[in-house]
């Protein structure tokens, strides 16, 4: 029986182990792909960590990868007539990108990503479109593509196309679809969608597909706002987003809502890809109103797990972001997320992956390590783990980002995890230089999402120099 190496989760709270394992035969509608890179996401730490969502041990996770397709079972699409334009999945041809599904086959380690082959259900799959995209960047799009385009479903906005055919379907002023939503027909333009934490991995995919919804000519959107941090900013708006707010300025909500004032819009459906829930419902309940036909909601889809003790805002509703439970709904929600939605806008050139990927290492032996950094905020990246480009990969990458980061600004970050905020803290310490410090106070040292319903700045350590005398004793007050 053919075997493999796999990174396999041996118990709660126990690093990943090497492991061989027997590679498992694609059963029906299933594909055998040899994975060549992966991506590493938050929910891998809190799984390897803590065992959420794990419920039998020992078991491969992850999710996001890349390979080249070996092996197909029955009923999965060919390039034949019956299968619909353009999906096709050919033993030792095809390159995909695709969602591991372990997750919904109660944790079958046949179905994790952290292993050289995985099983994967062909809707979670989409074929690349050539051969220019390297595999280290197809891994970051799967679940980066589907939390947006849930939430947009979950949110009811309708699918790009989908509104023109409603309203010629339907002569009635108001319709459903699927995919959610409703829509009048002669609906003006007059809302902007906002995207908060926009250049996180899910955000930035947010940006480009809420970009395509926009443009869309039945869209009810006007316009794409985001929020980003400073360094960010111009690399969000190079995605599609319009407007772009610093998350960190604390007049923030307010300059939003004076923004979209002047643009003439409204507000009511937001992505919250990452940040404040609490500053997404204040821009929205900004913009709450009485219609003729009473109340309309506005509506939040959070790719964050929902604190169960956030305040809720009346008739802002929050929506927590997930495929559905029920097994034919998600192949069908999939199916058009990766086989139709990203299919055709990575042939059309109209979708890249987002952002630029960081390789924190190679091969499975490194999945530990990477997952380590990302916990504490030094890096969101793939691990390669094999193919033509990993020899170009290496972790020179990683080691020259964080040596600039420490000489632009003088300043090691540390990071506190698993604390009693919602989110990462992070605290700055060390010698300020006088000329930097009011930047570096400002933008770097914050806690969010804290118990105590403001932003948290703490600076430690010494400034120097007379100049900055009267600035230390006042931040000392
Ligand atoms: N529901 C689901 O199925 C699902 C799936 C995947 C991920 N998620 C969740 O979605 C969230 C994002 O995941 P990700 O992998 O996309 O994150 P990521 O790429 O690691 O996000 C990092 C970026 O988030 C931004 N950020 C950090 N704190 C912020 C804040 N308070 N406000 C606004 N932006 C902030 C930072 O932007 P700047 O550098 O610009 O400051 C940072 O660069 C996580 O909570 C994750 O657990 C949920």
């Amino acid at each position: 029986m053919p075997t493999h190496l796999a990174a396999v989760s041996p118990a709660k709270g126990q690093p990943f182990e090497l492991q061989t394992r027997p590679t498992p035969e694609p059963g029906p509608g299933e594909l055998l792909i040899a994975v060549k890179s992966v991506a590493l996401n938050p929910a891998d730490s809190y799984m390897r960590n803590q065992g959420l969502f794990i419920s039998t041990y020992p078991t491969v996770i992850g999710f996001d990868i890349s390979g080249l397709v070996l092996d197909i079972g029955d009923n999965v699409p060919t390039g034949n007539a019956d299968d619909g334009p353009g999906l096709s999945f050919q033993p030792g041809i095809t390159r995909v990108a695709a969602y591991a599904a372990s997750f919904w086959r109660s944790c079958n380690p046949d179905y994790g990503a952290f292993q050289e082959r995985c099983l994967v259900p062909w809707q979670h799959a989409v074929p690349l479109p050539d051969e220019k995209m390297t595999w280290n960047h197809a891994a970051t799009l799967p679940v980066a593509v589907e939390v947006p385009l849930s939430a947009w479903d979950a949110l009811g906005i309708p699918r790009v196309g989908a509104a023109a055919d409603l309203a010629s379907n339907i002569h009635a002023s108001v319709g459903t679809d699927t995919g959610g939503g409703t829509r009048k027909k002669d609906e003006k333009q007059e809302e902007a969608l906002l995207i908060w934490g926009a250049s996180s991995s899910v955000g930035t995919m947010g940006v480009q597909s809420g970009r395509l919804l926009k443009e869309d000519q039945n869209s009810s959107f006007a316009a794409v706002y985001a929020t980003a941090g400073l360094a960010n900013i111009k690399y969000v708006s190079s995605l599609g987003a319009d407007r772009v707010f610093d998350y960190k300025d604390p007049r923030v909500v307010d300059t939003i809502v004076s923004a979209a004032r002047e643009d003439g819009l409204v507000i009511r459906h937001c992505f919250l890809a990452v940040g404040q829930l609490a500053l997404c419902q204040a821009v929205l309940k900004a913009f709450l109103r009485i219609d003729e036909g009473g109340e309309k909601k506005a509506k939040i889809g959070s790719a964050p797990i929902v604190p169960p003790d956030a305040d809720m805002v009346d008739g802002v509703e929050i929506i927590f972001l997930q495929p559905s439970t029920e097994e034919g709904e998600r192949l069908e929600q999939f199916r058009y997320w990766m086989g139709t939605w990203l299919r055709e806008n990575l042939a059309k050139g109209i979708v890249r992956p987002s952002p630029e990927p960081t390789v924190v290492g190679k091969g499975l032996g490194a999945i530990n390590a990477g997952l380590d950094m990302l916990l504490q905020g030094r890096a969101d990246g793939t691990i390669a783990l094999g193919g033509d480009d990993a020899e170009s990969l290496h972790l020179a990458d990683q080691e020259r980002i964080e040596t600039s980061r420490v000489a632009a600004t003088d300043v090691y970050e540390t990071l506190i995890y698993d604390n009693i905020t919602f989110d990462q803290a992070s605290i700055m310490t060390g010698n300020v230089r006088v000329e930097n410090w009011r930047r570096i106070a400002g933008r770097k040292v914050m806690i969010a999402n804290n118990k105590f319903g403001q932003d948290v700045r703490i600076m430690t350590g010494d400034q120097g120099g007379d100049a900055a005398k009267s600035s230390n004793d006042k931040f000392r007050k």
